[in-house]
């Protein structure tokens, strides 16, 4: 089926290009983009259009790096680092799916707020216990947003009540549960969850990449975020030459294995290099840096290696599930960097932070984030309605003010796939 949408329609081709066409029209056909007009091309002009005259279209956003149960208690206990944070904050919090009660009710909330958003896909922890991880997935499934769901693995250094009982235990729990939503969805895929090095014994993380490979599942997890932490993985795993390493030498960094590492915030060169090497994804979570005083990311440098990046919310870590406020974030942590560092780089634009909620961490996915021919058309069409302004403005204008404007996201219209959610 052909379909055609018309509006201000704004698009990334890469991270210094952003494409504005006023008063254009996107075609779509079998949820692929066929292309972006400024007229509609002759073949097409009986069929009929969806008329979002005046308003912003743009691809739909990426979360690239998000905990599902931790919705629940955004803005609590924030003065924190990480580790504290943790075992004050995060973990007990995530104890409570053990109930699937518990997680019904929280999970509804959180996958409602999640479908009324910006994000069209998103990669996503749950806890480690099954029954409320599966009923994460069925409810998403149901939301047509386009997700990868972990149940988290974690077997050491946490509290008795939220670890699992042995390495075997957690890759036994791991193979039932995928095994039992084998072929259970169309939206919503799993993927390996190893907490982080921390949480996570040498025999767990072998286990894993076994899993991995049996099942050729893409992997999540987390990378120097804090300086605490990064020493601590030095001492778990003293053979690993970066903490980066501790996971390669389980063969659970990239290569052939699609692979997210969050944060990355205090990465030295060699674990750069690999990251690079092995072609693992950058999660980038300004806000969630910001709030656990994790630091600010060398995006600036991340960029110029050519790295594969997009953003993230990192709930509860982040407030806010709005990855246009990781936008505006991104570049507002970006200037800080350079200001306190000194070190000369310049500030992440408005079109570089656009890109990387839309094409950069889109492209996780495959070709989606973009209305280039071959994408999968995930559609926003903004509300601009809470923001009016007395002057004819031009796209890039209007959707820069809407980045750093908009506190929650105000969509009118979104579609996943070419799928029209609301
Ligand atoms: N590292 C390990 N677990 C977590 C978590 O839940 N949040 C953040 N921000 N970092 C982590
Ligand atoms: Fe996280």
């Amino acid at each position: 089926m052909i379909q055609i949408l018309k509006g201000d329609i704004c698009y990334s081709t890469d991270r210094n290009t952003l494409i504005t066409v006023p008063d254009g029209f996107l075609v779509w056909e079998n949820g692929l983009c066929t292309g972006v007009f400024d007229r509609l091309p002759d073949q097409y002009s009986r069929l009929p259009v969806e008329d979002c005259t005046g308003h912003l279209v743009i691809p739909g956003l990426t979360d690239l790096h998000i905990h599902a149960p931790q919705y629940a208690f955004r803005g609590f206990k924030m003065d924190l680092e990480l580790l504290e944070w943790l075992n004050s904050s995060a973990f007990p919090e995530e104890a409570k799916y053990a109930d699937p009660d518990y997680a019904r009710n929280a999970y509804s909330i959180f996958v409602n707020d999640m479908r009324k958003s910006a994000t069209t896909r998103a990669c996503l922890f749950a806890t480690l216990h099954l029954p409320a991880t599966e009923l994460l997935m069925d409810l998403l499934e149901e939301s047509g947003l386009e997700t990868f769901v972990g149940k988290v693995n974690m077997d050491r250094n946490c509290p008795d009540y939220l670890c699992e009982e042995s390495a075997e235990a957690s890759a036994a729990a791991t193979i039932e549960w995928l095994d039992h939503i084998s072929g259970k969805y169309v939206h919503t895929k799993p993927i390996l969850t190893p907490r982080f090095i921390p949480a996570c014994t040498d025999e767990l993380m072998t286990r894993l990449a076994g899993i991995q490979k049996a099942y050729g599942l893409p992997v999540q997890s987390h990378l120097s975020e804090n300086p605490e932490e990064i020493a601590w993985v030095q001492e778990l795993v003293p053979s690993s030459a970066s903490y980066g390493d501790a996971y390669d030498q389980f063969g659970l960094f990239g290569g052939d294995v699609p692979t997210i590492m969050a944060h990355c915030v205090h990465c030295p060169e060699d674990e750069a290099a690999l990251l690079k090497k092995r072609g693992v994804y950058i999660a980038h979570c300004p806000q969630s840096n910001a709030n656990l005083t994790s630091g600010a990311a060398p995006v600036r440098a991340f960029l110029d290696q050519d790295q594969k990046m997009g953003l993230g919310s990192d709930i509860a870590g982040g407030t806010s599930l709005s990855i246009f406020r990781a936008m505006a974030e991104a570049i507002q942590v970006s200037k800080l960097r350079a200001r306190f560092t000194g070190d000369g780089s310049r500030p992440l634009t408005m079109e570089e932070a656009f890109f990387l909620g839309t094409k950069g961490g889109g492209s996780f996915f495959g070709k989606a984030g973009s209305f280039e021919e071959g994408y999968e058309c995930d559609i926003l069409v903004l509300d601009e309605s809470r923001i009016p302004h007395p002057q004819k403005l031009s796209l890039k204008e209007r959707l820069e003010r809407y980045i750093y404007l908009s506190g929650e996201d105000w969509i009118l219209h979104k579609y996943v796939k070419g799928a029209k959610l609301f």
